[in-house]
């Protein structure tokens, strides 16, 4: 299994009051498989995702990606496995509105000791006559599209995806998706 999650517990604590955000949950995903979390809200999947690209920590249990355990690395480690293994792309990008849709792409390139090319990519997610805009120049199915790029480029062997199409009307969220299926397939 390429990742493993096994009873891993979030709990909450302020102050006086606890909340079991993720009770023993355990699933596995394989290499090149593609897996979907569905649940109301508040039922602990961005926990669950955060957790798992190593954002946050858990109160117990064990997540392992490639035979390694990553619940027990110290701050470093964990900043060193989201560096090397994790893509994330979120709901809201978070691109850097001073930087183009080529320098945001690029910032993230030497990140990775295998980064893809850059040229491949942003023609890849149809950003080729974009390139040198501002993120406040596009439209939200684009600046998604720029996002993936940005989580991509780096050649992550995880990438983890909260809500990508979150913010997007159905049209563009299914571009989207099928952009993700074209990438993997
Ligand atoms: N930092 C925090 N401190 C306390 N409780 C938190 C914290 N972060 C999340 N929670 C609680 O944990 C639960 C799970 O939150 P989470 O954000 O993982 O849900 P979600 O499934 O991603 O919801 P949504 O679909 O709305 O994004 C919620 O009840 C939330 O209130
Ligand atoms: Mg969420």
């Amino acid at each position: 299994m390429f990742l493993a999650v096994d009873s891993l517990t979030k709990e909450y604590i302020s102050g006086e009051s606890k909340f079991l955000a993720l009770d023993n949950v355990s699933f596995s995903v394989s290499k090149g498989e593609i897996a979907v979390i569905l649940g109301p809200s508040g039922s602990g999947k961005s926990t669950l995702m955060n957790i798992i690209g190593g954002l946050e920590r858990a109160t117990s249990g064990s997540v392992q990606i490639d035979g390694k355990e990553i619940i027990s690395l110290n701050s470093k480690e964990l900043a060193l496995y989201r560096r090397n293994y994790v893509g994330f792309v979120f709901q809201f990008y978070n691109l850097i509105p001073n930087l183009t849709v080529r320098e945001n792409i690029e910032v993230c390139a030497h990140l990775g000791t295998d980064p893809l090319d850059i040229d491949f990519l942003i023609e890849k997610v149809g950003l080729n006559n974009h390139m040198h805009k501002y993120p406040s120049q596009l439209s939200g199915g684009q600046q998604q599209r720029v996002a993936i790029a940005r989580a991509l480029i780096k050649n992550p062997k995880l990438l983890l995806c909260d809500e990508p199409t979150g913010a997007l009307d159905s049209k563009t969220s299914r571009e989207v998706l099928e952009l993700f299926e074209e990438i993997f397939s």
